[in-house]
């Protein structure tokens, strides 16, 4: 006879180790409704502080994997390859990678995420193109991919719906930092999309979910473990996070600096991180026969042009519709001292942006694509007093002093100048 749902949530509490099918019927259950809310967030917690075994997050990864349909790309001739991150701020590279490694002739599906805390998620980056639809059906996205190679979805009522739920409880009831969590979340959305193969971005940092590197190994090789069981290639980076990535926060802020690397302008950062993410999916998906190469054939393609084309090309085929937004107001935050920007309390300036409207406080609030935070300045940068350290966009009421203090709090300025971090902290093998 099928447990409780309360009788598998105090198993779980008392830290003991959940069966395939306990694990099974919890999460089919809460898909179909006869598990609630607060019973699933109760069961999220108990994880939170019990953590799970490696049998059980693979369960879990499983159980959510087979919530919905698996997508069967076998018609595709060619390596599908996907790239996911385990999110930061200002982490905007699936926008810019998915039309690299498709102009290499490596087919990109990409199911991605909303924001989650205080890190940014891709689908409202999207999104915040006038028109453009994260809510294809399964043959539409197909289409789209032997079409143009690349296409951006979200998790739907078809694709991993026990994510989509689970994601947006996860985020308001504190359970996100949670390495069984965050592994069943991305590799069950990761494994639906019929994959070959996934090139992951751990990130590590005080902008990441993982704040210390022996943090962020744990979570690479619990997520390569779950690729490997799954008999998918996989290549991890674990990738810095002390500091934004580019300068821009919040989603349509971040949808043009996209279109400013793109164009082969924009933040050395953020560039260097999309080519060699891009030049890692290249390599997996067999179109150069090293890294070297493939690094040549992803800035080639940049440089070209490609990309920028086959981007809008794909904002196009899913409604989208430019110019970008823009909020109605701006306000300049200006530095109090002289120095060199030596460090960010990254997550806070995650927070900032949120609090201008570019993030949800509620899994129900509506975002405003347009609100964000622009940093002038990135680590190593001088400054003089002043200076405009920061620019925020935004609409309507919103608590602009509160975030200028949040902001200020945030970037550390010192007169010694600090040695440039670097942005790519190790390779966990493949
Ligand atoms: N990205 C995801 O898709 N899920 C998580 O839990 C964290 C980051």
């Amino acid at each position: 006879m099928p447990a409780l749902p309360s009788e598998i949530i105090k198993l779980k509490r008392d830290g003991k180790e959940l069966s395939k099918n306990q694990i099974k019927e919890f999460i089919d259950s809460y898909v179909s409704g006869s598990v609630a809310d607060y019973q699933m967030s109760a069961f999220l917690m108990a994880v939170y502080f019990n953590g799970m075994s490696k049998r059980e997050t693979f369960s879990l990864t499983e159980a959510m994997l087979h919530s919905g349909l698996v997508i069967d790309l076998s018609f595709l001739n060619g390596s599908k390859i996907d790239k996911h991150s385990t999110g930061g701020v200002g982490d905007k590279t699936s926008l810019i990678i998915g039309p690299i490694v498709a102009a290499a002739g490596v087919f990109v599906p990409m199911v991605s995420g909303r924001g989650l805390g205080h890190t940014g998620g891709t689908l409202d980056k999207l999104e915040s193109i006038p028109g453009f639809s994260t809510q294809l059906s399964v043959e539409q996205f197909k289409d789209q991919l032997s079409r143009l190679g690349v296409c951006f979805i979200g998790q739907t009522k078809e694709i991993c719906p026990s994510d989509k739920k689970m994601y947006a409880l996860r985020d308001v009831t504190g359970t996100v930092e949670c390495v069984p969590l965050i592994c069943a979340s991305i590799m069950s959305k990761k494994l639906a999309e019929g994959i070959d193969g996934l090139v992951l971005d751990v990130k590590v940092g005080s902008g990441a979910f993982m704040k210390t590197i022996k943090e962020a190994r744990i979570l690479a090789k619990a997520l390569s473990a779950i690729a490997k069981g799954a008999k998918k290639k996989i290549s991890v980076l674990i990738t810095d996070m002390n500091q934004p990535l580019g300068k821009a926060i919040g989603n349509s802020l971040e949808v043009e600096e996209c279109f400013d690397i793109l164009k082969n302008r924009g933040p050395k950062d953020l560039r260097d991180l999309s080519i060699e993410l891009s030049a890692q999916m290249i390599f997996l998906g067999g179109k150069a026969k090293n890294l070297g190469a493939a690094r040549n054939v992803a800035e080639e393609i940049l440089i070209s042009g490609k990309a920028l084309r086959l981007f809008e090309e794909v904002v196009s085929a899913q409604g989208g519709k430019l110019p970008l937004p823009r909020a109605q107001s701006t306000y300049a935050i200006v530095s109090k001292k002289n120095g060199f920007i030596s460090g960010f309390q990254t997550e806070s300036v995650g927070l900032a942006s949120l609090l201008l409207g570019a993030g949800r406080k509620k899994s129900d609030d509506k975002i405003d694509p347009t609100a964000g935070v622009i940093l002038h300045y990135k680590i190593g940068d001088a400054v003089k007093k002043g200076n405009a350290l920061a620019t925020l966009h935004y609409n309507g009421d919103k608590p602009i002093k509160e975030v200028e203090q949040m902001l200020l709090d945030s970037i550390e300025i010192r007169l010694q100048k600090p040695k440039t971090p670097r942005l790519i902290l190790e390779k966990v093998g493949r």
